[in-house]
């Protein structure tokens, strides 16, 4: 790969931005993509709001907790009254669209398993991969729902070594419509509470009582194309979008084949992990 990886930062902070390894028109590609699931999805037989509030409660709990291996699509809370109308055409109200693009749509898939993305995983030493999870996120202008302070692993769990998500800036993303906030130096934190299965439903069962120092979070705005990648540990949010541009991205997330991805994680039997990697 011919762009230096400063894992040095990486390792120090959780994070790491990387500008340049995926070109606008690659952008393109996939924001033309996703046009199709917005024109296929009928709002009318399938509403279900995403929330990131810590209930762990989702509109559509069944919709939401069978996505793992399918493409669906999830509105953003302000798109929807009390009554579950949807307020506004449905290219503006869709929160995110997951959670198996890379597995089930082959454009995707190419985008998330080309080479140049797995010799950066491999530069953070993340060698032999499997993808878990991947969202197409809006963050629509003006209703952009916030997504409260977390650590991916909190939702896929895996050990010894956490899962790691690269985060695909389609569009720039400024403090204006949403970026991302982070605590750098964070993945150190222990965990602080697992999203766990018990049958149709989830719960949050808490892991350490450590108080996360949110003012020293920082703002991370990215120019289309740049990738942030994040450690599993990392804890990170972003703010609501009132602006009137969109803040699209595309995320991944990764575990490290010689760890066990739990089985009683909220989304179950991920298509692309092998069964021998899930227990
Ligand atoms: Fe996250």
């Amino acid at each position: 790969m011919s762009k230096e990886i400063d894992t040095a930062f990486f390792d120090e902070n959780g994070y790491l931005v990387i500008e340049g390894l995926i070109s606008e028109e690659e952008c393109d590609i996939l924001r033309d993509r996703i046009d199709r699931y917005i024109t296929s999805f009928d709002p009318s037989e399938e509403l279900t709001v995403f929330s990131s509030s810590n209930s762990g409660k989702q509109h559509g709990e069944d919709y939401f907790l069978e996505s793992g291996d399918k493409i669906r699509c999830f509105l953003e809370e302000e798109a929807v009254d009390d009554n579950q109308n949807i307020l506004r055409p449905k290219e503006k109200s869709i929160n995110k669209i997951g959670h198996a693009l890379h597995f089930c749509d082959p454009i995707f898939k190419q985008f998330s398993h080309q080479e140049k993305i797995a010799k950066l995983l491999e530069s953070l030493s993340y060698i032999e991969t499997d993808i878990v999870c991947s969202m197409y996120i809006f963050k629509q202008p003006q209703i952009g729902g916030a997504v409260h302070y977390h650590q991916d692993s909190c939702f896929l769990y895996t050990e010894p070594k956490p899962i790691i998500a690269l985060w695909f800036a389609l569009e720039d993303a400024t403090q204006d419509n949403g970026c991302l906030s982070v605590i750098p130096g964070s993945h150190d934190y222990p965990l602080k509470q697992r999203f766990i299965r018990k049958g149709n439903e989830c719960e949050f069962s808490a892991m350490s009582s450590f108080e996360w120092p949110e003012e020293k979070a920082i703002s991370v705005p990215v120019k289309k194309g740049s990738i942030i990648v994040m450690h599993g540990h990392l804890v990170h949010a972003s703010p609501p979008n009132r602006s009137n541009v969109s803040r699209h991205a595309y995320i991944m997330q990764v575990m490290d084949k010689g760890s066990i991805y739990k089985k009683d994680n909220w989304l179950q039997n991920p298509p692309s992990v092998s069964p021998e990697n899930i227990g």
